[in-house]
């Protein structure tokens, strides 16, 4: 028998005889009423499947067939060159090709609050994985859980639907001003390596509890406390294996932490750039953990071993340089801190004295409001405070159930210009966290969250804003 087969009746035979003694657990289970539903599907596919054995067994070749079409059709396959990519918006700046790595121009960023698709920014560490058919698709569920199963996106999108507006961050954004600082590795990045979108999915806390782990879990009885994401893309850093990353059982099970099974982008079918068909959702976190087109879910006693969890997306003090970092003495890098970045103007910009329109972004990690934004225009003796929004012609109150908690604020202030001089802006967020005066007491060799102030220089003359 084929392993891909092997395992598919034997963890939906798990599932079936689970289901038998499923009543002992209904006190924790959601009140939706696709819950059932779809865990009678799974049973049938048990059942299904189960009965295919029993025949194959008797020498019906029926089953054999199907393993060789299933064989021959992968759902989602990671190609290992670049010549099958998805066109891209020629607005985006390319900071690499391959992989491919981009950002929109910053002005673009403050023209609405919910980032256009295609303006995104593309975080991309091999080529973009091609789905052959769909209908082959499914996600493993594996590991210390007491039912190994197997999910179509049929069974993803039969659980209850979110819509959960979350800004995805990159640790690398404004990495290119932390390089002027001192070198740093990494894919230069302007303000750009974040955006606003509206994902839509099936909560991750529904999905494991329909394999019987309960919300709020943060340990499964067989000792589970992390949740691992395997994709299917081919990294170098993983010496082409897939891009891996784990989030603790707590906020995976968490209904609260809007941890998501995303198919949907801002009311479209999720694009291959994004992680098509089916992509993780980690709001409030670094864009690191929100995989892409996920393959595996394993629920594990350790956090996930891979490259970028281990290797990469950790903080390191000035200190440490390439001689002697150590870096298991980190802790992998989770909740993003406070940060924003004028979007308005250039790094350099030209204006011409009187008004002048100071647009931007401001956000925190960990579900944190925004409570100010401040803009100084002489060096930071003296501030201004700037207005800050989310949906428009709605008041934003940071921390208030009207707002949405892991989405950024779009603010503006007008301020008067009548010589050359440096603007700053500084974020500060609902816990009173405040954004770093300097890069260089944040600066690390691997150039993330540089979250210092942010200063563009203006400069009198002709200008076309
Ligand atoms: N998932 C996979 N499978 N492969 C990747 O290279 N990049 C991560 C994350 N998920 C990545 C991934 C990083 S570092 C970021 S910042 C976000 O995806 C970027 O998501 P986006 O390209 O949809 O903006």
């Amino acid at each position: 028998m084929l392993p891909a087969q092997c395992d598919l009746s034997f963890s939906l035979q798990n599932v079936a005889s689970r289901s038998n003694a499923s009543h002992c657990h209904s006190s924790s289970l959601s009140s939706s009423r696709s819950t059932p539903r779809i865990r009678q599907h799974i049973v049938i596919q048990a059942t299904k499947v189960l009965s295919l054995t029993t025949e194959q067994s008797k020498g019906s070749c029926l089953f054999w067939w199907l393993s060789a079409i299933k064989k021959d059709m992968p759902g989602v396959r990671g190609p290992s060159e670049y010549s099958q990519e998805p066109s891209r918006d020629p607005c985006l700046k390319v900071n690499a090709k391959e992989p491919f790595n981009a950002e929109p121009p910053r002005s673009a960023l403050v023209s609405s609050y919910v980032t256009p698709v295609h303006l995104f920014y593309k975080r991309n560490h091999g080529p973009i994985p091609i789905v052959h058919h769909i209908e082959n698709y499914s996600v493993a569920v594996t590991g210390l859980i007491d039912n190994p199963t197997k999910l179509s996106i049929k069974d993803i999108r039969s659980l209850p639907k979110y819509n959960v507006t979350a800004t995805l961050q990159c640790a690398g954004n404004r990495r290119t001003a932390m390089s002027k600082v001192r070198n740093v590795r990494g894919v230069g990045w302007d303000v750009s390596a974040i955006g606003n979108a509206v994902w839509g999915g099936a909560k991750l806390a529904d999905v494991l509890e329909l394999l019987w782990i309960p919300k709020l879990t943060s340990s499964t009885v067989l000792g589970g406390r992390h949740v691992e994401f395997v994709s299917v893309d081919r990294c170098k850093e993983e010496n082409g294996g897939p891009y891996k990353a784990s989030i603790p059982l707590s906020q995976a099970t968490n209904p609260d932490a809007d941890v998501l099974l995303a198919y949907e982008m801002n009311g479209e079918i999720l694009n291959r750039d994004h992680g098509f068909p089916l992509r993780v959702v980690v709001p409030g976190v670094i864009g690191a953990r929100s995989v892409k087109w996920l393959d595996s879910i394993n629920v594990l006693a350790e956090e996930c071993q891979g490259f970028f969890m281990q290797k990469d997306y950790k903080m390191f003090p000035p200190s440490v340089n390439w001689d002697n970092i150590n870096w298991s003495s980190r802790r992998p890098q989770m909740d993003f801190p406070v940060q924003s970045a004028i979007c308005s103007l250039e790094d350099v910009q030209m204006v011409k004295p009187g008004k002048v329109s100071i647009k931007g972004y401001a956000v925190s990690g960990g579900g944190r409001g925004i409570e100010r934004v401040d803009i100084s225009m002489d060096g930071g003796k003296s501030w201004v405070e700037a207005s800050r929004t989310q949906k428009p012609g709605k008041h934003y109150i940071s921390e208030h159930s009207s707002s949405d908690k892991w989405a950024w604020v779009l603010f503006e202030a007008t301020v008067d210009v009548s010589q050359s001089t440096e603007v700053i802006a500084k974020a500060v967020d609902s816990a009173a966290n405040v954004q770093p005066e300097n890069v260089e007491s944040v600066w690390n060799l691997r150039g993330v969250l540089n979250t210092s102030w942010h200063r563009v220089l203006l400069r009198l003359g002709h200008s076309n804003l």
